[in-house]
């Protein structure tokens, strides 16, 4: 999802080369060593990743394979080409428990609560232990081209009268098209390497987003609230998923409104 996004932001101004799992399966140190000394890129922007959280959950292996080592072979591959490297991270290396009227800065200590989350927090250190030019954007609730949770709400929205929708939990729907451009105003503006929190602006639950949602489209379906505890899936969710944008934003970056964006893709899409 977010690889279409990215290539779109950036393609007019750059010179891109874009793989898939066929023509480099990040997993493999040698192969991905090779790729990217051949090509001495300027940056890696690596969107690739295993983010199937229920699923992960009986998949530890591959999930490991994919969000751990494969960030810590582009690690290695950067460091011998001189590039940087552009990683996504999740809201996930959390554990969620902290009081949902507080957001979690970039400095605190990580705890992740689900296999998805542990194999992303893996992979983030293998990145800070294996290179020094990178930077780590943990995002949210990430949706964009193809399949995700706005398109799956407006398709459910026309055929039900009502729908059931988890309100305990709380963080920043975040368009794909606006994490394309903050990486894009980061490469601008060359700001310092690190890790940084990286979701639209503004908080709220997944259950008034589905309002939103169903009022942005005019679509006529009744949300009702429910516990998380009602809505039980294989992997536990963050009840806080917050993330403070301070940092970031302190260096000059722009970052939309999620409910701004929701309105931009909602026109897209209907
Ligand atoms: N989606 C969210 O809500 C969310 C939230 C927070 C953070 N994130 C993070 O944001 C980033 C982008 O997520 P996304 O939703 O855009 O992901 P996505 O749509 O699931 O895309 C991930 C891509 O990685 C590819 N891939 C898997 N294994 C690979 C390998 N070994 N080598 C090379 N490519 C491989 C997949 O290829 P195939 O399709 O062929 O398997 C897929 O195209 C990820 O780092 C994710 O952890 C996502």
């Amino acid at each position: 999802m977010l690889a279409h996004a990215v290539i779109d932001e950036l393609k007019e101004n750059n010179e891109l080369i874009c793989t898939d799992v066929e023509d480099l399966d990040i997993t493999d140190e040698q192969k991905t060593i090779e790729f990217v000394n051949n090509l001495k890129p300027e940056y890696i922007i690596n969107c690739a990743a295993y983010t199937a959280v229920d699923k992960a959950e009986d998949d530890k292996v591959l999930a490991e394979k994919v969000n751990s080592i494969g960030p810590k072979n582009l690690a290695k591959a950067s460091k011998i080409a001189d590039c940087t490297l552009i990683h996504i991270s999740t809201d996930y290396v959390f554990d969620g428990e902290k009081d949902v009227n507080e957001s979690y800065k970039e400095d605190e200590k990580i705890g992740p609560v689900t296999v998805y989350g542990e194999t992303k927090a893996n992979g983030e250190k293998n990145i800070r232990e294996n290179c020094d030019k990178y930077y780590i954007f943990r995002t949210a609730w990430l949706y964009g081209e193809g399949n995700n949770f706005v398109r799956t709400m407006l398709k459910l929205g026309k055929e039900k009268e009502e729908i059931n929708v988890v309100a305990d939990q709380h963080g920043s729907p975040t368009y794909a098209v606006d994490l394309a451009s903050i990486i894009s105003q980061a490469i601008d503006k060359k700001i310092p390497y690190g890790i940084y929190h990286t979701t639209n602006q503004g908080f709220t639950t997944w259950y008034e987003f589905t309002k939103e949602i169903f009022e942005y489209a005019g679509i006529n379906c009744k949300v009702n609230p429910v516990t998380s505890e009602e809505f039980v899936r294989p992997a536990k969710r963050p009840k806080n998923s917050k993330l403070s944008k301070d940092k970031i934003l302190s260096l000059g970056i722009k970052i939309p409104e999620y409910k701004d964006a929701l309105k931009r893709y909602i026109e897209k899409e209907i």
